[in-house]
């Protein structure tokens, strides 16, 4: 039994009508058995991001920064998605008003119904060739040798977001505009460190939503949200689908 109370405010903004904007982070997939970055367990403990999630590195040693990828890869893949994710796209099913904008590369969000999810930071599943202005390509398969290589010749670099690079434009544009419409707006497994995602809920803020902070842990964000849940996402993200009246 949850000891977690969600507020009468809260109970009834999540059930009324208005734009709802979820933002997540990878604390949503941490009960998926996925690594989240910061932290005594997380990713960048005892390995540098800079050398693995930077343009320069993958310029220095693509194969290096190419595995740590492909084992990210074959760890997301036997991942399943968890009570959060399945409860947000749930909320997603339930109304038209539903927005998920996620900083995650993992998936799981996908994997578990969720169909108008704005990606921020790029997917684990593409790809994109070093010297042809193309599209990311969706590849699931192994990789074979590491680095991957175009039909072109060259190579093919991982599509996520590197430290450095700029966020896409129109992903991030979109989640701006979102923020500034959204009534209620829910921040869930993230450390609100990295931006512009982290400058997301205060836009919303000063546009007069009500920010839900869905986290076990104070973060900088905490200061500013209306309301912290304080626990784990795959806990407390199902009670808010309960309270918007949806089955997760
Ligand atoms: P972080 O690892 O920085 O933060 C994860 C957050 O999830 C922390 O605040 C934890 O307290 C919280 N958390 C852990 N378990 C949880 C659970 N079960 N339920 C809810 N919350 C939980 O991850 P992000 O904020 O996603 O970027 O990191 C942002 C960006 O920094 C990533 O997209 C990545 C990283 O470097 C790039 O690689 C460019």
């Amino acid at each position: 039994m949850s000891s977690i109370r969600l507020s009468d405010s809260l109970r009834e903004r999540i059930a009324g009508p208005g734009p709802i904007l979820a933002l997540t982070g990878a604390g949503v997939s941490a009960e998926s058995g996925l690594a989240t970055f910061r932290g005594p367990e997380g990713l960048w403990e005892g390995r540098d991001p800079m050398e693995l999630a930077t343009p320069e590195a993958f310029a220095q040693d693509p194969v290096d920064v190419w595995r740590f990828y492909a084992w990210r890869r074959r760890m997301a893949l036997q991942a399943k998605p968890n009570p959060a994710h399945l409860a947000l796209a749930a909320m997603e099913a339930a109304r038209d008003d539903f927005l998920l904008v996620t900083q995650n590369v993992d998936g799981l969000h996908e994997r578990a119904g969720s169909r108008r999810v704005l990606r921020l930071h790029g997917s684990l599943w593409w790809l994109r060739c070093v010297a042809e202005d193309a599209e990311n390509e969706d590849l699931r398969e192994d990789l074979g040798e590491l680095p991957p290589r175009c039909e072109c010749g060259a190579m093919l670099r991982p599509g996520v977001v590197w430290f450095g690079e700029s966020l896409p434009h129109e992903a991030i544009e979109t989640a701006s505009r979102a923020a500034h419409e959204a009534r209620l707006v829910l921040v869930a497994g993230t450390s609100s460190l990295v931006y512009p995602a982290a400058g997301l809920p205060g836009i919303a803020s000063a546009s007069g939503a009500y920010v839900v902070e869905i986290n076990p842990e104070r973060t900088p964000l905490s200061a500013l949200a209306d309301e912290r849940l304080e626990g784990p996402a795959g806990e407390i993200l199902p009670l808010l689908a309960e309270a918007a009246g949806v089955a997760s």
